[in-house]
């Protein structure tokens, strides 16, 4: 029998004896997840994976600190929450207590190795050390708005251009992970893999093996029975086989441009973070490669999965559609600016409304919409919550999102105005009860990256193009992997804007 057929058999089994120990009918209903004698929270996570999110958002719902106790067999135990002072408990407060842990660590370790991604203590101080330091340097700002502006004008703009004349549909979600491949592999290593219009063909290889890795890898934290994920990487088989096979791409693509960047080392002055890994500790090959492949993780589909969103949103909002539009128009007037002018890092920095309406759509799609923690000693979380040793604990940024208590009754509208001060500005929300960029001594390095990135895009894109995004009217289906990508894409047909 092979292990398709052992998994069904298996299920099959827990389903029957699901029927003969389900929960008396006539019980008053417990809130939170439906736990059933010996199989815990097994049928209910089987039955709703496949809408993994909007089942939680709903459980956590009905929970009074929208806080749940998730059981499966296999000694899988853990907390989810969606309760701002239990994620700044976990994230800030009690830091230490909460690691990535083993489980989590072992489950990315053949994509990730030991990167600042996936790594605690010592090691990921390290990194996170050096890596603080050249995130803050404004020549690394420099650096990233400057490759954002280069593939805007030479790739992105051309490529819209084009399908503006030619009236066919165009997968804007994939458009932009191109976009943000190449942005990222030239911040990580200044290597241009050509992903997005130009010719892309070991680029594209890279990216492929990449996207693969990035996704089977997060398939092994859904599977019902943990240990068969362990059993099939043994014997090599099926999704394993895959995940190997991608890994060992992406390794030989950055061993090479590790190997000679390590080379030139003394000549070496450029401005990637692979230069200043280099320059600033004695690192072995490999766990330079990790760090690679973390900072390229972290900035590859973020940025895109938040734009995607993004622009589906704005399809059915021509209000918010005009202010931002408005607020670019006042800018460049300001700054004696035409459209299709770079904007620099300060007039990017002026544009509130933008950076509200990108927040608000980050607020409902996060782009990693769920986080994961282990517990390294029994804890009480300060609702109350009684959290064991060796537990895992989540924090749900997707269900935060449309939670009443901390959004009020309009948390499932998408109102960037909700993040304005009287002034105009943006304002700051507490990372605890925003936590779409995580928050605390983890926090996440690439957030100003990101926003300039992001904004630098949609100004760019939005006064020279309107998109008519096909079957706007209907949510996208949500693909989850590590990051909350849209399933199909977002086909749009893109028109020439008339400003007049
Ligand atoms: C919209 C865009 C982004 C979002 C929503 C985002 C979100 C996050 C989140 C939730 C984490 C915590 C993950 C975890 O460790 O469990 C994180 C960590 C991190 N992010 Fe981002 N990120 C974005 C873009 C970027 C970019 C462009 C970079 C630049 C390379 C970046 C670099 C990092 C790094 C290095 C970490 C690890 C920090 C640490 O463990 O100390 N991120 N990010």
């Amino acid at each position: 029998m092979d292990l398709f057929s052992l998994q069904t058999t298996l299920l099959l089994f827990l389903l029957s004896l699901y029927f003969l120990l389900r929960p008396n009918p006539k019980q008053p209903k417990i809130t939170g997840f439906e736990a059933y004698p010996l199989l815990g929270t097994l049928p209910d996570f089987v039955k709703n994976r496949h809408r993994y999110l909007d089942w939680s958002t709903h459980v956590l719902s009905t929970t009074p600190s929208n806080t749940a106790v998730f059981r499966r067999p296999g000694k899988v135990r853990g907390i989810m929450t969606a309760n701002p002072a239990n994620v700044e408990h976990i994230l800030k407060t009690n830091f230490e207590n909460y690691p990535k842990g083993t489980r989590l660590i072992s489950l990315l370790e053949d994509f990730l190795g030991r990167g600042i991604f996936n790594s605690d203590g010592e090691l990921w101080r390290v990194q996170r050390k050096t890596a603080s330091y050249e995130f803050n340097t404004k020549s690394l700002r420099n650096f990233v708005i400057d490759t954002a502006t280069v593939e805007i004008r030479t790739r992105l703009v051309p490529i819209l251009q084009k399908s503006a004349e030619s009236d066919r549909v165009l997968d804007m979600q994939d458009v932009l992970e191109r976009f943000a491949f190449d942005s990222i592999c030239k911040v990580a290593f200044n290597v241009d893999p050509g992903c997005l219009g130009g010719d892309g063909t070991a680029g594209g290889e890279f990216m492929a093996a990449f996207e693969e890795a990035a996704t089977l890898s997060s398939g092994r934290f859904m599977y019902a029975l943990p240990h068969l994920c362990k059993i099939k990487k043994f014997f090599n088989m099926g999704s394993e086989h895959k995940l190997m096979k991608s890994i060992a791409t992406v390794h030989e693509f950055a061993d090479k441009i590790i190997k000679s960047r390590m080379e030139e080392k003394s000549e070496n002055k450029d401005e990637d973070l692979l230069s200043r890994f280099i320059g600033t500790d004695e690192m072995s090959p490999e766990l330079l490669r990790d760090v690679v492949i973390s900072f390229i993780l972290a900035g590859r589909d973020t940025t895109s999965a938040a734009l995607s969103w993004f622009f589906w949103l704005l399809a059915s909002k021509p209000d918010v559609e005009r202010k931002i539009l408005n607020e670019l128009e006042t800018i460049r007037n300001r700054n004696a600016k035409r459209i299709g002018d770079t904007y620099s890092f300060d007039e990017l920095r002026e544009m509130h409304y933008l950076h509200a309406a990108i927040s608000e759509a980050m607020r409902l799609y996060p782009p990693v919409p769920v986080d994961t923690k282990s517990c390294r000693n029994d804890d009480v979380l300060p609702d109350g919550t009684l959290i064991g040793k060796d537990w895992f604990v989540t924090y749900n940024t997707y269900a935060m999102g449309r939670t009443e208590s901390i959004w009020g009754s309009d948390c499932c509208e998408f109102k960037p105005d909700r993040w304005l001060e009287k002034t105009g500005f943006c304002r700051q929300e507490s990372p605890f009860r925003f936590p779409v960029f995580h928050a605390g001594p983890r926090m996440c390095l690439g957030k100003d990256m990101a926003y300039n990135q992001m904004k630098s895009i949609a100004a760019s894109v939005m006064e020279r193009f309107e998109f008519d995004v096909q079957g706007k009217d209907t949510c996208p289906e949500h693909l989850l992997s590590l990051t909350l990508r849209m399933k199909g894409g977002l086909p749009v047909k893109v028109r020439e804007r008339c400003m007049v």
